[in-house]
């Protein structure tokens, strides 16, 4: 690699860690109550840093520990704040159905089971990706990994039920016949983040989820107003065009932290 590109990159990475330590040792605004979903619409920066916060103050251990997992040798991608995020959506609505587009290495999927299996929910998880270094436009996966079986293991690593895992482009037609096949209480969109892909994934899954039901929709801040510290991202332009089409009358926009945005089905 290009030294002066490496020695930026560790800059950063070094610029990141201390933006992090300084802001996880102050103590969370408590004027801002957390359990209010519309102040994260209304000021979503302020917000994510007090998920973030709340990550390092109030998250139960067991989430700490699975998201620090996750974080070591780059099992996963996602920031703490997004833990908490998961952690507040999954005891608010109680999901008994939850279907991710897009897997990695399981680190979402896991840590819905886990949520789940800590609050007493009967949660039923489902998976549908390649299972391969797949990327698009943005986005670069390594290559030497078995992708399904490392998320079976790490599946295996926190005593979870194994997840149904298709292994799939969320646009082929075994896929679609997956997300059609039931009304989902929740969706989380974290595939192919090429707008025209990204599209094709709303279409399906906004059909496809329960009246009340949830869609977090992954890298989509770009089109608001939040405004990331430097060890975070608004997201990516295809999402982020996405969710500003959503039609409001049918999805209203309840939350946000970071570039993750959440919409209900009226
Ligand atoms: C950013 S990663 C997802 C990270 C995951 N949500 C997590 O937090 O653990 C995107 C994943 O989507 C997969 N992917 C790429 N194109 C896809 C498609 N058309 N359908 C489903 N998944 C896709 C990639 O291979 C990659 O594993």
């Amino acid at each position: 690699m290009n030294p002066l590109k490496q020695a930026k990159g560790l800059y950063l990475g070094w610029r990141a860690n201390r933006s992090k330590i300084a802001l996880a040792g102050r103590a969370p605004d408590l004027a801002l109550d957390p359990e209010n979903l519309r102040l994260s619409l209304e000021d979503p920066s302020a917000y994510y840093v007090r998920a973030f916060q709340e990550f390092h103050h109030c998250l139960p251990a067991e989430l700490k520990a699975h998201r620090a997992f996750f974080t070591q040798d780059s099992r996963g991608f996602g920031e703490d704040a997004f833990h908490v995020m998961w952690w507040r959506l999954v005891r608010k609505f109680e999901p008994n159905t939850f279907l991710e587009i897009g897997v990695y290495r399981g680190q979402v999927l896991s840590l819905i089971s886990l949520i789940a299996k800590l609050e007493g929910i009967e949660c039923h998880v489902t998976g549908i990706s390649p299972f391969s270094p797949a990327g698009d436009s943005v986005s670069i996966y390594r290559s030497n990994l078995d992708y399904l079986e490392d998320t079976l293991a790490n599946f295996r690593k926190f005593e979870l039920s194994q997840p149904e895992l298709i292994k799939a482009y969320s646009t082929d037609a075994s896929a679609l016949d997956v997300i059609a096949s039931r009304k989902w209480d929740m969706i989380y969109i974290d595939g192919n983040h090429d707008y025209d892909i990204v599209l094709k994934d709303w279409h399906a899954c906004s059909k496809a989820v329960e009246s009340g039901g949830i869609i977090v929709l992954d890298d989509s801040g770009l089109s608001t107003n939040y405004r990331p510290p430097c060890f975070s991202t608004a997201g990516h332009p295809g999402p982020s065009q996405l969710a500003s089409e959503i039609d409001r009358s049918e999805f209203e926009e309840i939350f946000q932290v970071g570039h993750n945005r959440v919409f209900r089905k009226r």
